[in-house]
C-alpha cells in the first residue's frame, strides 16, 4: 500500500497531536549503547526510521522491548556485534549515529557508509575527522568505516559545517572519552540539545548543547535512566503548511513554538493568524496566503525540513517568492512534480522561483524523499480534484499516522495499493 488519494479543496479544521520527534529519536535511540544499563523511553514516535533503528540494535545484540504504545526499552548491556550492516545503512542514513557510541563504549566499530540520497550527496568527512581528533584509528574499507580506539581521549573539534548527526555522533562519542571535549560550530537544533538532556540524565557531563560550543567532559560510564521524547517540530510545521495553504484554522496540540520562531515567522508573513501557548500553536488562515521568499539555514533559522512545505504554500500563493536551499543540494525533486500539478516554479540551482497561481490541478505524482512526500501532500489539499501521490514509503519514514491525522482535520485522504 503505497499510494495516498487525495480529493482536494477542503479547508483543514480541528486539532491535532504531534507524535515524538524523529530527529530526537534516533540519536537517543543510539545513546543506549553508551550504557551497560536500560534506557527507558516515552513518546517515541512509531515511524519506520525508529523500527529500523530498533532493528539495527537489536542485530547488534541489544534487547528493545517496544510496548507499542510509545514507551521503549533498550538495554545494550551485552553487545555482541558491533557492526551496522549496509543493507540496513542504506536504508537509513542516520545509521551513522551507532558509530560514535560504539566507539566509545566499545573500543571498535564496523559501520557502512551510508553512500548517497535523494537530496544530496550527504558525505561523513566530518564525522571521521571530530572521531579521529578523538584520537580513533579509522580506515575506509570495501564501503565500510572500520574503526578502533582503546580509550577515546577529549578534543576541541571545529565542525568545518554545521552538521547535526556530526554534532550528535561527537558528543555521543566525548561522554566517555578521557577528559574536556570542546566540539565548537556545533549544531544548535533543538534535537541536539534533546540529546545532551537525555545524555546528562544518563550521567553524562554536557553543557552548553543548543548553542555553538558545547562542552563534554568524560566519564567513565554512563547509568539507567528515563527519558521522554521531545514533540515533532517539523510534523507540526508541516501541519500548519497544511492548513495555511487551505486557508483552514488548526490548533497544533504538544508543539513547542519556541522550537518554530523561523517557520512562524514566515507564515505570520504569509498572512496566517497565530497564536502560541506553552506546548501549542493556533493558526489561522482567513484569505489566500501571500507569497513569502526564505532561505534555508541552520538551527534557529528556517529549516531545510520545511522548505518544500513552504514551497507547496507560495504554489496557492497571492505573488512570487524566491526560495533558496543552503543545505542540501539537490532538494528541489518536490518541484518537478508540483508543476505537473499546474504550479509555476522555475529553479536554477539552489534557488527557485514559485509564481502562485490561485488553484493547482490534482494530478499523479511520485514522492521522491520524505519532506517532498508532506508538500505534495499539501499541495494535494490545496489542488482542485483527485491527486494520487506514489512511493510514499518515504512518509512513513518520518510522519507517524499522517492520513488518520490529516482526516480528523477534516481532509478527504485515503491509502490505496
Ligand atoms: C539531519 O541530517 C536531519 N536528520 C535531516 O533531516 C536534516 O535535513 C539535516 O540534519 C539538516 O537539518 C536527522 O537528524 C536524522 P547535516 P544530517 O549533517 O545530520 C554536510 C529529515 O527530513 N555535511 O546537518 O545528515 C551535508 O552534506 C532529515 O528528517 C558534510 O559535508 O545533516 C549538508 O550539506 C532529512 N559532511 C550539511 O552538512 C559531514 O560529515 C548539513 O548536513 C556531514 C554533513
Amino acid at each position: 500500500m503505497d499510494k495516498l488519494v487525495i480529493e482536494g479543496g477542503v479547508r483543514l479544521a480541528g486539532e491535532v497531536d504531534i507524535s515524538g520527534a524523529k530527529n530526537a529519536a534516533l540519536p537517543v535511540l543510539c545513546a543506549a549503547i553508551l550504557s551497560a544499563e536500560p534506557l527507558e523511553l516515552a513518546n517515541v514516535p512509531r515511524l519506520r526510521d525508529v523500527a529500523t533503528t530498533e532493528k539495527l540494535l537489536g542485530q547488534m545484540g541489544a534487547s528493545v522491548a517496544d510496548r507499542g504504545d510509545g514507551s521503549v526499552v533498550i538495554d545494550c548491556a551485552q553487545l555482541a556485534r558491533l557492526e551496522a550492516p549496509y543493507e540496513l545503512v542504506r536504508t537509513m542514513r542516520a545509521s551513522i549515529l551507532v558509530l560514535g557510541p560504539m566507539l566509545a563504549r566499545h573500543g571498535r566499530a564496523r559501520v557502512s557508509l551510508p553512500g548517497g540520497c535523494a537530496i544530496g550527496q550527504r558525505p561523513v568527512d566530518l564525522h571521521i575527522k571530530g572521531l579521529q581528533a578523538l584520537g580513533a584509528e579509522i580506515s575506509i574499507e570495501h564501503g565500510y568505516i572500520e574503526a578502533r580506539a582503546p580509550r577515546l581521549r577529549g578534543a576541541r573539534i571545529f565542525m568545518d559545517i554545521v552538521s547535526v548527526t556530526g554534532t550528535e555522533n561527537l558528543m555521543m562519542a566525548a561522554v566517555l572519552a578521557q577528559g574536556r571535549t570542546v566540539i565548537e560550530n556545533a549544531a544548535r537544533e533543538p534535537e541536539v540539545a534533546e540529546l545532551a538532556h537525555c545524555l546528562n540524565a544518563m550521567g553524562a557531563r554536557v553543557s552548553g548543547a543548543g548553542e555553538s560550543e558545547i562542552v563534554i567532559d568524560g566519564v567513565d560510564r554512563l547509568h539507567r535512566a528515563q527519558w521522554r521524547i521531545m514533540p515533532d517540530r517539523i510534523e507540526a510545521g508541516t501541519f500548519l503548511a497544511a492548513a495555511a495553504a487551505t486557508r483552514g484554522e488548526v490548533l497544533v496540540r504538544g508543539a513547542n513554538p519556541a522550537h518554530l520562531s523561523a517557520v512562524l515567522d514566515k507564515l505570520r508573513e504569509a498572512g496566517a493568524r497565530i497564536d502560541t501557548g506553552a506546548d501549542s500553536i493556533h493558526l489561522l488562515m482567513p484569505e489566500r496566503a501571500r507569497a513569502v521568499s526564505v532561505r534555508t539555514a541552520p538551527y534557529p533559522g528556517f529549516a531545510t525540513d520545511m522548505q518544500a512545505q513552504l514551497m507547496a504554500l507560495d504554489c496557492v500563493a497571492e505573488g512570487t517568492a524566491t526560495i533558496v536551499e543552503t543545505i542540501f543540494e539537490n532538494r528541489f525533486m518536490h518541484a518537478l512534480e508540483m508543476k505537473r500539478m499546474g504550479a509555476q516554479i522555475e529553479i536554477d540551482g539552489n534557488t527557485a522561483i514559485v509564481q502562485g497561481v490561485p488553484a493547482l490541478d490534482g494530478a499523479a505524482v511520485m514522492a521522491t524523499d520524505l519532506r517532498a512526500s508532506a508538500s505534495l501532500i499539501i499541495a494535494a489539499l490545496a489542488a482542485r480534484g483527485e491527486t494520487v501521490i506514489d512511493r510514499i514509503y518515504h512518509l512513513d519514514r518520518g510522519y507517524e499516522a499522517i492520513e488518520r491525522k490529516l482526516s480528523g482535520l477534516g481532509a478527504r485522504i485515503r491509502r490505496a495499493a
